[in-house]
């Protein structure tokens, strides 16, 4: 899968996608990121891309014909496929496991980070983007750390990312739940030992375990995700008891 980052910055991204699980995802060719300098399609002598917002105020508005031709660049692209191409903006569809699933189905898909006050309005009203991407309800500075997130959490959905399928598969959100909780060496810590279930060598009683703590952790954290999860009418009373009671363990 493709990504284009779109920004005025694109040194920021040179450590993350340097390490770790990104960085093998790169070099072995499941994952590549192509960066746009917006700063290149301005046609100012100081590669200036913002301007003074019409109306005063305070800030300074990204100018919308960089922006513009930064998008028709990424379109007109030979031998690629078509972008999908999104602004990340605190107004637009807010991001999820299953919005991040989405998008991992999609062969390219470019980002573009905002910063100051925004954009000129006009990029919205000449329908330059497909979509909007909100990583949550608040303000960030630029769009480069929403970038970097979506791109982490779409490519974990990508074959052979995560090198335990099975880890993915049992994460948070995956069937509508929470994780289960995690335990390593050593066995006692700070007064507190590993539950029994989890040393009992039985796959049975510990699936069964981790699932009632899976039920656990989403009746008392996230209540709200219980409305969507998928599950038996026995887990889903024992949800709805979890909520009402606690958990006793
Ligand atoms: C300082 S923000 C602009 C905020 C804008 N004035 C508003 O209040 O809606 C600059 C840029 O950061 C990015 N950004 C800020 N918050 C974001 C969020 N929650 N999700 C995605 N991108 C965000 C967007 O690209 C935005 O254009």
């Amino acid at each position: 899968m493709r990504f284009d980052i779109v920004t005025i910055f694109p040194g920021y991204f040179a450590s993350p996608f340097g390490e770790s699980l990104l960085w093998k995802a790169i070099d072995s060719g499941v994952l590549e990121i192509h960066l746009t300098d917006l700063r290149d399609f301005s046609t100012d002598p100081h590669r200036k891309v913002d301007d003074e917002p019409y109306g005063g105020g305070p800030g300074m508005v990204m100018a919308a014909p960089p922006v513009f031709a930064a998008v028709d660049a990424l379109r007109r692209e030979p031998d690629a496929p078509a972008p999908h191409v999104a602004l990340l903006s605190p107004q637009g569809r807010r991001f999820d496991a299953a919005f991040a699933r989405e998008l991992a189905g999609r062969p390219r898909v470019s980002l573009v980070c905002g910063r100051y006050e925004g954009l000129d309005e006009r990029t919205r009203e000449a329908g330059l983007f497909d979509e909007e991407i909100s990583l949550g309800d608040f303000v960030l500075s630029g769009g480069e750390a929403a970038a970097l997130a979506i791109v982490e959490a779409v490519s974990r959905f990508l074959p052979g990312v995560v090198g335990d399928a099975g880890s993915v598969a049992a994460d948070s959100f995956e069937d509508g739940l929470l994780d289960y909780p995690h335990y390593t060496r050593p066995q006692t810590f700070a007064g507190l030992s590993v539950p029994d279930a989890l040393l009992s060598g039985h796959h049975e009683k510990i699936r069964r375990w981790r699932r009632d703590r899976q039920l656990a952790a989403t009746a008392l954290r996230r209540p709200d995700l219980l409305r969507t999860a998928r599950l038996t009418d026995a887990e889903r009373r024992r949800a709805e008891e979890l909520a009402r009671t606690g958990d006793p363990e």
